[in-house]
């Protein structure tokens, strides 16, 4: 793979001033927000890092679909379309759309958690073992071997570690398995990619044992790039064709339309089983909203149905994965520590190799301090 940087794939139309500062008022700026930057206000932030999910710029096409839009309470022309388009991807018999991704998850994990229950995961996201343990289940992370070492050039270190999966069905029972949780690109192992072999040996093993296989993919087109790229013998499929196959693996997706959606609000749970469907729709429609538009507006749905498409697009991947490429080498080579190889939407600095402990201040978003480009986690 390049790491040169690409012309972008799009032409810019429309701007959006920013407000200027200087070093020493961005410096005030910190310093009053206990160097928490979910504290500061976006007009104090210059070049705004905070996090990857809802910062899209939407395309004329997004936009163009967001007038055609039907808010029709039931059977909405828009809904067909938002189902079309899921239903493309994930190949998937139920969708019911949700106005984020953790909402998506809360009707699941509802369904399927409670106490004594357990998840495996290669890495919970922090919403998914929230939505997890708020149920009294256990969420056990079970990323592979490769990810703890954070320089070497391993090329999918989001794999889930197949062998601890087999000791982990033993330790908890079979029956207590609630659901492996597969997370493309893994968000809280720094963005890295899981590959289509991994996730193939993980739902046959959940077949075999009778355990429910569910894919977070709220990154499904990343994560398609890099198998792609690196996994021999995949450069023969389209990124669509990879996505879909590593869907046709699960009995159930989530996604927060944040991500690979390309929108800045929206989600979805799609499901393969009936009676899940039923019992999911139930509080989908208590908690959200009517099975046809759950938590979104036609106007969002409509977004959704593009970004999903445009997202798969190669030269708006290839721009995407090498550019962010770009940065990490370049910052990589300055000699600041960032997990390695470079994921797909962020860069994860070690905060903790940069910086001496002193300066992770303890806040309740303490595990964000001292992060310049992503989640890079930080426990004092
Ligand atoms: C992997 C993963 N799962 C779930 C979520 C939750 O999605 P949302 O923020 O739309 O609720 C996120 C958001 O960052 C995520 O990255």
């Amino acid at each position: 793979m390049s790491f040169k940087t690409t012309i972008e794939p799009f032409r810019i139309k429309m701007v959006e001033p920013l407000r200027m500062s200087t070093e020493a008022e961005r410096i005030k700026y910190l310093e009053k927000a206990w160097y928490n930057p979910f504290l500061l206000s976006s007009s104090e932030v210059l070049i705004d890092m905070l996090t990857d999910s809802g910062t899209s710029a939407m395309s004329n096409r997004q936009w163009a679909a967001i007038m055609m839009r039907d808010e029709s309470y039931a059977g909405a022309s828009s809904w067909e379309r938002f189902e079309e388009a899921v239903h493309r991807v994930t190949g998937m018999p139920y969708i019911l759309p949700t106005h984020q991704g953790r909402a998506a998850e809360r009707i699941l994990y509802n369904y399927l958690g409670g106490p004594g229950k357990v998840f495996i995961s290669n890495t919970h996201f922090d919403t998914t073992r929230a939505n997890i343990e708020y149920t009294g289940a256990k969420a056990v992370d079970l990323p592979c071997q490769e990810a703890a070492d954070e320089d070497s050039d391993v090329p999918f270190k989001g794999n889930l570690d197949l062998d601890k999966l087999e000791q982990a069905i033993h330790e908890y029972g079979v029956s207590n398995i609630a659901g492996v949780i597969l997370t493309v690109t893994n968000n809280s192992g720094g963005g890295q990619p899981v590959s289509m072999a991994n996730a193939r040996a993980v739902a046959d093993i959940c077949s075999r044992e009778n355990i429910l296989f569910i894919l977070d993919m709220c990154r499904l087109a990343e994560n398609s790039y890099f198998v792609r790229h690196k996994e021999p013998g995949m450069e023969q499929y389209s990124y669509l064709e990879i996505g879909r196959a590593m869907c046709d693996l699960a009995d159930a997706c989530v996604m927060s339309a944040k991500k690979d959606a390309l929108v800045n609000m929206g989600g979805f749970l799609t499901l393969r089983h009936g009676d899940m469907a039923n019992a999911c729709t139930s509080m989908l429609i208590i908690t959200e909203g009517f099975t046809t538009y759950g938590g979104l507006a036609g106007r969002d749905m409509e977004a959704i149905a593009v970004g999903l498409e445009e997202g798969f697009d190669p030269d708006y991947l290839h721009y995407r994965i090498s550019s962010t490429a770009y940065l990490g080498n370049k910052i990589r080579a300055l000699g600041i520590p960032v997990l390695y190889p470079i994921g797909g939407h962020a860069v994860y600095v070690d905060a903790h190799r940069l910086y001496p402990t002193s300066l992770c201040i303890s806040t309740p978003a303490n595990r964000w301090c001292a992060n310049f480009f992503s989640s890079a986690a930080c426990d004092p």
